[in-house]
C-alpha cells in the first residue's frame, strides 16, 4: 500500500529537521514562513536564533517591527516578517494568544494562505488535511495524474493529494510526501530508482514507455512538470527593495545616502525609480518615511 510504503521510506530516510520536533503552531508557522522560497540549509540556524529571539507568540507580537525585520536578515522577502508580526498580533488579540484549528478560519490570518493554513492544521495540530507546495504538487502530479492529460487545476491537484492523505496519518504522510519531493522526486533528473513509490508512478511508467533503455531520465518525451519561477533576481525591483532594507537594517538613512549606498553596489536607478521604490516599501509596510529620513517601523 502506497502511504504504508512511503512512511516507511521517509522513517528510515527523511532529515531530523526542527520543526519536525514540535508541535507548536507558533514555530510551525515560522517554520513553514521561513521554508518559503529559503533553501532548509539557510533556514536551521535562522529558526532557532528567531526563536531564541521571539520564543512566543505574544513576544513577537509586542516586539518593534524592526526588530522582527532585521531577525529577518538572510531570509529574502522581508515582507514574510512582516505577515508574521501581524497574523501573532491577530492571534493575540483575537484568540487569545491560541492559534485557531480549522483551516477556515486560519486562513483569514494575514499572510496565511491555503498553503501555510493546511500546513499548520497538519504539522501542529496534527488533521489529515491535503496542501500543496512545491514539492508535493510535483509529486502528486506525478504519482497520480494522467501524464498524458493536460495539467490538472489546482484545486483538482489537491483534491488529487485529499485522496491519498490516510485517516489519522497526516502528519507523518504530508512530511513523508515533502520530503519525497525534496529529495527523490526533484524537478529536474528524480531518483526514480530509488523511490518506495516507482511501482505506483504514473509517470515513472510512462518514462519507462517512452524511453525504457535509458533510465533513469530525463526522458525522451513525458512531460516535464512545470516549476514555478520567480521573476529574474539581479538589477530587478525586488533586489533593489531588499538592498534598501539591508542598508536600514544598520541605521536610518536618508534619499541620497541610499541612493549613493546602492550605486556602490553597482545599482544604477535614478532619484525618481528611487523615490517610487521607498514609497511602495512605505505602502507594504516595511520602511517609515520621516521628513528625509528613511527607517525601518518602530
Ligand atoms: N519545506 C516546507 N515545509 C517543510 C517541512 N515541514 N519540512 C521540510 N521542508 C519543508
Amino acid at each position: 500500500m502506497i502511504a504504508n510504503a512511503l512512511i516507511a521510506w521517509f522513517t528510515t530516510n527523511g532529515r531530523d529537521l526542527p520543526w519536525r520536533h514540535t508541535r507548536d503552531p507558533y514555530r510551525v508557522l515560522v517554520a513553514e514562513l521561513m521554508l518559503q522560497q529559503t533553501q532548509v540549509e539557510r533556514v536551521i540556524p535562522k529558526y532557532h536564533a528567531f526563536l531564541a529571539q521571539f520564543p512566543d507568540v505574544q513576544t513577537l507580537a509586542a516586539a518593534p517591527t524592526s526588530a522582527i525585520i532585521t531577525a529577518w536578515q538572510g531570509l529574502g522577502y522581508n515582507r514574510r516578517a512582516l505577515y508574521l508580526q501581524r497574523t501573532a498580533q491577530a492571534v493575540v488579540s483575537q484568540y487569545a494568544g491560541v492559534f485557531p484549528r480549522d483551516v477556515a478560519t486560519l486562513k483569514q490570518l494575514p499572510g496565511i494562505g491555503d498553503y501555510t493554513s493546511g500546513a499548520i492544521a497538519c504539522f501542529a495540530y496534527e488533521q489529515d488535511v491535503a496542501f500543496l507546495d512545491t514539492n508535493i504538487r510535483r509529486v502528486v502530479l506525478r504519482l497520480w495524474s494522467d501524464p498524458h492529460a493536460p495539467i490538472p487545476s489546482e484545486q483538482s491537484l489537491r483534491d488529487l493529494a485529499a485522496q491519498q492523505v490516510p485517516a489519522g496519518q497526516g502528519w507523518v504522510w504530508n512530511q513523508a510526501i515533502m520530503e519525497l519531493g525534496a529529495i527523490i522526486c526533484t524537478a529536474t533528473a528524480p531518483k526514480c530508482p530509488r523511490c518506495p513509490l516507482r511501482g505506483d508512478c504514473g509517470d515513472y511508467a510512462a518514462r519507462l514507455a517512452a524511453d525504457d533503455a535509458l533510465l533513469p531520465l530525463p526522458p525522451a518525451k513525458p512531460r516535464r512538470v512545470a516549476e514555478r519561477k520567480d521573476a529574474p533576481f539581479a538589477g530587478s525591483n525586488r533586489q533593489i527593495r531588499g538592498r534598501i532594507i539591508d542598508a536600514l537594517r544598520e541605521s536610518p538613512q536618508s534619499g541620497a545616502q541610499l541612493h549613493t549606498h546602492l550605486t556602490s553596489l553597482g545599482l544604477t536607478l535614478d532619484t525618481a525609480k528611487l523615490t517610487t521604490i521607498i514609497a511602495g516599501l512605505g505602502r507594504d509596510g516595511l520602511v517609515v518615511v520621516d521628513g528625509d529620513i528613511i527607517k525601518l517601523p518602530e
